[in-house]
């Protein structure tokens, strides 16, 4: 392998303009910048073929963003004076911006493999750089080898378990990708489960409507077998609100090209919420992402949340992204150029978007220890960047319970991917990034947390918890009996979810027909819904929109959720949390703060 000069090429050719001589070449050190042990599952397959492309991304540090933390929680909690005074694109992105000395440091090491400014493309605020490049000079970059790697699954991918980078790089560099990130776009699991029978709810017609103990209103007694907009806004307390602001705005993102049909839509608004048919929602396509309305192309995780977030929040304008990605991606045959983590390719359009949706629902996700730290944390703090914009983000918590998010406990894996492949719970990224709210399944009426799934949740073994639920989980982990679960937890991490709602047997149309489905999928976009009406009354009153949820949520709001004290989030050959004898009131770590009761939280957030 070629060693190359830490500096570049621009630099050694600078002359002094003193003495008129070249600076003298400063000897080039390579330091290792991230290795990880070999995670399970994956196994070297091939070398990548020359022709090879990645699409490599460059992360400068953001030295400031601690700044834009202080002012992400101030804006965001219902006590500050500041509360709801949101920044604008150009304030965040100046607070997440590098350093210039970043910037020069990058450029010149880029220069000095030939890179020029048009081969490249910047994030909004500066602090990504992405280029295309051939695997042969990233590996020359990077001083790594890449391999095809495969997965007992099948699927395979370009990856390197070690990058180096110069020493003098090392201070200007956060991460880049895609090197030692495993957790790949098949992975990327939807949290999703069909229902095995489409039990119609004509059998219920005669019985007597299930009158809902937290909120009084009567819950039609069918909504104990299938879930309807009729029976969430019963169950949420939400009847009869009609959302008049015209500033209001949802959003929900789609993955793996899964598409929203049109059709669907309008079978599902005829069968559910007439008053909605004929209206539809702005779709827009992320880095080529596709929209084939082809009746039997539509996407279940697509159908669902389309159908029941903008259901939920008619006549509030919904916009669907769909971002590009096709698995299985396949190095050999045609497919030269390795497709990236896409919540990055999302995030750098949403981010450069001047006027976001003010709610938005991912059901999408990744066990946590699959996505590297630093690439996790990154995203996390553009989740944050989000949030300080004004923008509400819900993610799902997953369906294993406290296991890896496969709704079948026979078949969870619970081990560490570090190399000790020691018995460990599981838990879901971005669901565990402190700045987004992580939302959990309930089932039945009155609303219990036990399904055939379970509702995904535990703890972060990557972000500590944070101050504002501080209290609620301390309480939660006192409370359990000494020794529990020892070593299969962070005691100190970030508490999943933060809140519920329904995740099973929601009726939805696919391909022309009526479906049950159901999975923290479905409870993400539910949630999202509500926070668009939230959001109505507060444009309404002339106050902004609510932003980042989770320090009201736990404090102003925390008695505008219904309790869910029924119910473990079992997994990994445990009961998970919650497990008889370990119930405390209002603190359920399996649900969060409970499921909302929209009347309540209206008065509690205006
Ligand atoms: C690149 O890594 C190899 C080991 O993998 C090492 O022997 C070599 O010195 C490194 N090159 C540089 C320039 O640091
Ligand atoms: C990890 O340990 C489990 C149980 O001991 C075993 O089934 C699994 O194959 C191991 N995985 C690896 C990668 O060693
Ligand atoms: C709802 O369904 C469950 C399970 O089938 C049943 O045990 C419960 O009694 C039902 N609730 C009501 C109020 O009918
Ligand atoms: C949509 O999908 C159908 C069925 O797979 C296919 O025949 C058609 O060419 C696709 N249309 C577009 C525009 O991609």
């Amino acid at each position: 392998m070629r060693t190359f000069c830490c500096s570049g090429l621009l630099y050694l050719l600078a002359l002094n303009p003193i003495t008129g001589w070249a600076a003298p070449q400063k000897p080039c050190k390579y330091k290792v910048k991230e290795s990880i042990a070999p995670p399970n599952g994956w196994v070297k397959h091939t070398t990548p073929p020359a022709d090879h492309n990645i699409v490599l991304r460059i992360g400068l540090p953001q030295p400031d963003f601690h700044v834009l933390e202080q002012h992400l929680y101030e804006v965001s909690d219902p006590y500050h004076p500041r509360y709801g005074a949101h920044l604008s694109k150009e304030e965040v992105d100046r607070l997440v911006a590098p350093h210039q000395g970043s910037v020069d440091a990058v450029n010149e090491w880029l220069s000095s493999h030939g890179i020029t400014e048009g081969g490249l493309s910047r994030s909004s605020a500066g602090d990504w750089v992405t280029l295309k490049l051939p695997v042969r000079l990233v590996e020359e970059m990077l001083n790594t080898t890449y391999h095809v790697w495969k997965h007992d699954n099948g699927d395979r991918i370009v990856r390197t378990t070690s990058y180096s980078l110069p020493e003098d790089l090392h201070d200007h560099i956060d991460l880049i990708q895609p090197t030692t990130m495993f957790g790949q776009f098949k992975e990327l699991k939807s949290t999703i489960v069909f229902s095995d029978d489409t039990e119609a709810p004509a059998q219920f017609k005669n019985l007597a409507p299930i009158v809902n103990a937290a909120t009084g209103v009567p819950v039609d007694a069918s909504c104990n077998a299938t879930i309807t907009i009729k029976c969430l806004q019963q169950l949420y307390n939400a009847v009869g609100f009609t959302p008049t602001h015209a500033g209001n705005s949802i959003g929900i993102t789609g993955y793996l090209e899964q598409f929203a049909n049109i059709q669907d839509l309008q079978s599902f608004y005829a069968d559910q919420r007439p008053d909605a048919l004929g209206s539809s929602f702005e779709f827009i396509s992320v880095k080529g992402g596709l929209n084939n309305q082809t009746l039997s192309e539509a996407g279940a995780e697509a159908n669902l949340d389309v159908q029941f977030a903008f259901g939920l929040s008619h006549p509030i304008p919904g916009t669907f992204y769909s971002t590009a990605g096709r698995p299985p991606f396949d190095p050999d045959v045609g497919t030269p150029t390795n497709t990236n983590e896409p919540y990055q390719d999302w995030l750098d359009f949403i981010l450069s978007h001047p006027n976001p949706p003010l709610s938005i629902s991912t059901s999408y996700g990744d066990h946590e220890q699959t996505v590297p730290k630093s690439y996790a944390q990154r995203a996390c703090k553009s989740f944050a960047q989000l949030g300080a914009r004004g923008v509400s983000l819900m993610f799902s918590s997953g369906d294993g319970g406290v296991g890896d998010n496969n709704p079948n406990p026979a078949t969870q894996k619970c081990f560490t991917n570090d190399g000790r492949n020691a018995t460990r719970f599981i838990p879901l990224f971005p669901a565990s990034c402190p700045f987004v709210t992580s939302v959990g399944g309930t089932v039945g009426v009155p609303e219990v947390a036990v399904s055939r799934f379970f509702s995904g949740g535990g703890f972060s073994d990557y972000f500590a918890r944070p101050k504002y639920q501080d209290k609620v989980v301390r309480k939660y982990l006192e409370a359990l009996p000494k020794g529990t679960y020892k070593g299969l937890f962070n005691r100190n991490g970030r508490g999943i979810p933060d809140v519920a709602a329904q995740g099973d047997r929601y009726r939805i149309f696919l391909s022309g027909q009526a479906r049950l489905i159901g999975g923290t999928s479905a409870s993400s976009p539910t949630f999202a819904g509500i926070v668009a009406l939230l959001n109505d009354v507060r444009l309404s009153n002339g106050q902004p929109p609510l932003g980042f949820l989770n320090p009201l949520l736990y404090s102003k709001a925390a008695s505008g959720f219904n309790d869910i004290t029924v119910g473990h989030n079992s997994g990994c050959g445990t009961t998970g949390f919650n497990k008889d004898g370990i119930q405390v009131t209002g603190i359920q770590s399996f649900t969060g703060l409970g499921t909302p009761n929209f009347g309540k939280l209206k008065k509690l957030v205006s």
